[in-house]
């Protein structure tokens, strides 16, 4: 049976700050942002939307009667959870309406839930022919005023349907995995900013990336000249660049370069929103690229702590009708910059109990007030 992504979308807060107007701030060479790490902008989220929010509006982007009937299960993945026991899953069964009997919860290993969360769709699928699966990867990434993770942040969501017969892309079977307890990135209960070996991390990604490959390439025996692209998950886009080129040459795989590039299009001017990262680098080669059916992209997946994973897919014939490529650039161009003074008050101020927020009739799904600590959305 083949089963694998069917719809995919995404949804980013309405600001965003130019990661100039940061670098200016904090006295740094915006070179170094913009050369160094390949950053642009960073999306800030505003009051009005958390985790929840996000996934409902990256899902209503596509969702149909339909697809409502079929969606049995829910996989919410998120590394900026909003409650220990009520997963954020269980909120869009009321505001997309979803089926009662449907299975909701949350994953977390960093950025990487996401990954096992395909893995386990699929085996739920295998099971379950006629069953989709809404995998939402959804953060909001804050490193804080001042820190040397500061312009690596940003906000946003990725929600997409898994299905047998997939419209978009088959997910091939083998993978390669690595995981270690290791310290690089972690945020520990009662911090609101992630703390970070910036370093260490880098390094670690790209071992984890090399172990991964190489395990998934004993396994295929497949070579470079197998794949049309090599995805990867985008804390920052340089990071990829650079992981890409220990695995390549541009003289000798010009078109996995290019479409590199490509791939990294949007993420350079959202930011880091960690669990959905990679999957918003696969819209973006899919929508801005040339890719034809049949051929195979390559993604890897990386959360902190850590957990890697290389897998595979292939692309479906008419794929391309499936995408959401105006959507996409519409919400991109209509976000509204914010200056210095706003974006500390956004990044650091949080909603708290007891509080009624303003309509904001520019969102479909909005936090609408938080009383005896219950959130409540309002669809507008
Ligand atoms: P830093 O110390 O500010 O920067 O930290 P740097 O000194 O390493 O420089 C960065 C790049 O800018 C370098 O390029 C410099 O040469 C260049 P490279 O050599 O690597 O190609 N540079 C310049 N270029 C042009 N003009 C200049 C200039 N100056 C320097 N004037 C760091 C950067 C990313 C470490 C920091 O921002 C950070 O800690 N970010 C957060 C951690 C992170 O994103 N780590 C990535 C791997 S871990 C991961 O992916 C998991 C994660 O997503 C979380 C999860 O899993 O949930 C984070």
């Amino acid at each position: 049976m083949k089963i694998g992504i069917h719809k995919m979308s995404f949804y980013v807060p309405k600001f965003y700050l130019d990661i100039n107007t940061l670098a200016h701030a904090r006295g740094i060479d915006p070179l170094k942002y913009t050369n160094g790490l390949l950053t642009h902008k960073m999306s800030v989220a505003p009051f009005n939307q958390d985790i929840v929010t996000l996934a409902a509006n990256a899902t209503l982007n596509y969702l149909t009667k339909e697809d409502i009937k079929a969606i049995d299960l829910i996989l919410f993945t998120t590394e900026s959870g909003i409650d220990y026991s009520k997963s954020a899953a269980t909120h869009l069964i009321s505001i997309l309406g979803l089926r009662n009997d449907v299975r909701a919860l949350e994953m977390k290993q960093a950025c990487y839930a996401t990954t096992a969360a395909l893995y386990f769709a699929k085996g739920h699928i295998l099971q379950h022919p006629e069953s989709k699966v809404l995998v939402i990867a959804s953060d909001i990434a804050k490193y804080g005023l001042n820190s040397s993770g500061e312009p690596t942040q940003g906000a946003g969501a990725v929600s997409m349907i898994v299905s047998r017969e997939p419209n978009i892309m088959v997910l091939e079977d083998q993978y390669g995995i690595h995981s270690e307890d290791i310290y690089d990135f972690w945020r520990p209960d009662g911090l609101d900013y992630a703390q970070v070996d910036g370093k260490f991390s880098n390094e670690m990604y790209k071992k984890f990336f090399l172990k991964t490959f190489d395990n998934y390439k004993m396994q295929t025996k497949h070579t470079l000249d197998d794949f049309a692209a090599l995805t990867f998950h985008i804390p920052y886009p340089k990071i990829g660049l650079r992981s890409l080129e220990l695995v390549a040459d541009k003289a000798n795989n010009p078109s996995l370069f290019e479409n590199f590039y490509t791939s990294i299009s949007y993420n350079k001017y959202i930011g880091n929103i960690y669990t959905g990262s990679l999957f918003l680098s696969i819209i973006a080669l899919l929508e801005q690229g040339n890719l034809k059916a049949g051929e195979r992209i390559g993604m890897f997946g990386y959360g902190s702590g850590a957990v890697a994973e290389f897998f595979s897919a292939k692309l479906v014939e008419g794929y391309k009708a499936h995408l959401n490529k105006e959507l996409h650039e519409k919400q991109l161009s209509n976000r509204t910059e914010l200056d210095m003074e706003k974006y500390a008050v956004y990044l650091t101020r949080k909603v708290t109990n007891d509080t009624v927020l303003e309509d904001d009739l520019d969102v479909k799904v909005q936090l609408k007030s938080i009383t005896d600590y219950k959130r409540n959305y309002q669809n507008n």
